[in-house]
């Protein structure tokens, strides 16, 4: 293997947000010539750390939505799976054109299994609904898809860690791959980091387009930060960045 062919390597296990990629994907053993059995491979307790996290598998070819619910399974890949009601995978059309992304689960979410069904859900529905009557395009919130980052609810509602969005978003880029809409919406900072990486925050990186992979992603704030009434100019230009979308989207 060349340089360019190890670094290639290593940018396609970035791009899909495996960073540590010797911690988690130990080498395999050596050939080791041992002539006694009993005797144990000078390497064996190195060899047999295993990986404090498992993390998904590779897309597979032809994956399906369907694929994807039935490899999560009763998933216990990270820490989440401990307080989770119901696992929230992902509503809407699997045609979409277009794919919001949120953050993760909140209580309502777990109780029902469903992505934004409370209150920063309804104000979501609204946004959607609301900006693409008022720009005479015909879309209703069941014609787009919608999902998160991690498919069970953070304790008290915390920001998903480092590891978890890790873990389960390998989950979320195969939705994303296999729905392959024409744009992705990425609702608040969690979203926007693991589909941009990096770490600038709504502010910066909203109102203009970015990619994830070849889909053109817009980053807006997330639905709940609306809610707060201290933030009207926000919801001002929430409402701009969807306008935005939608006329890219559907026109
Ligand atoms: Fe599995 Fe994702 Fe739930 Fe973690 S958040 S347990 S990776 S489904
Ligand atoms: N907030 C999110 O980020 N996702 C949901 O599904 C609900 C609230």
């Amino acid at each position: 293997m060349t340089k360019d062919e190890v670094r290639a390597g290593l940018e396609f296990f970035r791009d899909l947000g495996i960073k540590d990629i010797y911690r988690r994907q130990p080498a395999p053993a050596a050939p080791v010539e041992t002539t006694r059995a009993e005797e144990p491979a000078p390497h064996a307790a190195l060899v047999n750390i295993a990986p404090k996290t498992e993390l998904p598998g590779l897309a597979p070819e032809n994956d399906t939505l369907e694929r994807i619910l039935s490899d999560i399974g009763d998933c216990t890949r990270c820490r989440l799976h401990k307080g989770r009601n119901k696992l929230v995978f992902g509503s809407g059309s699997s045609e979409a054109k277009l794919v919001f992304v949120g953050e993760g689960p909140g209580a309502d979410e777990d109780e029902q299994g469903f992505p934004f069904v409370g209150r920063a859900g309804q104000l979501l529905t609204q946004m959607i609904e609301g900006t693409a009557a008022k720009e005479g395009i015909p879309l209703k919130r069941p014609d787009v898809y919608i999902c998160n980052v991690v498919k069970c609810r953070p304790p008290e509602n915390r920001t998903p860690e480092a590891d978890e969005m890790e873990i389960c978003g390998q989950f979320l880029f195969r939705q994303l791959s296999v729905i392959r809409p024409k744009a992705i919406c990425a609702l608040g900072s969690t979203a926007a980091k693991a589909l941009l990486g990096g770490r600038d925050g709504v502010t910066r990186l909203r109102g203009t387009w970015h990619k994830w992979r070849d889909t053109p992603l817009m980053v807006t704030y997330h639905p709940s930060y609306l809610l707060r009434p201290y933030n009207q100019n926000a919801k001002r230009e929430s409402w701009d960045d969807l306008k935005k979308v939608l006329h890219f989207v559907y026109d």
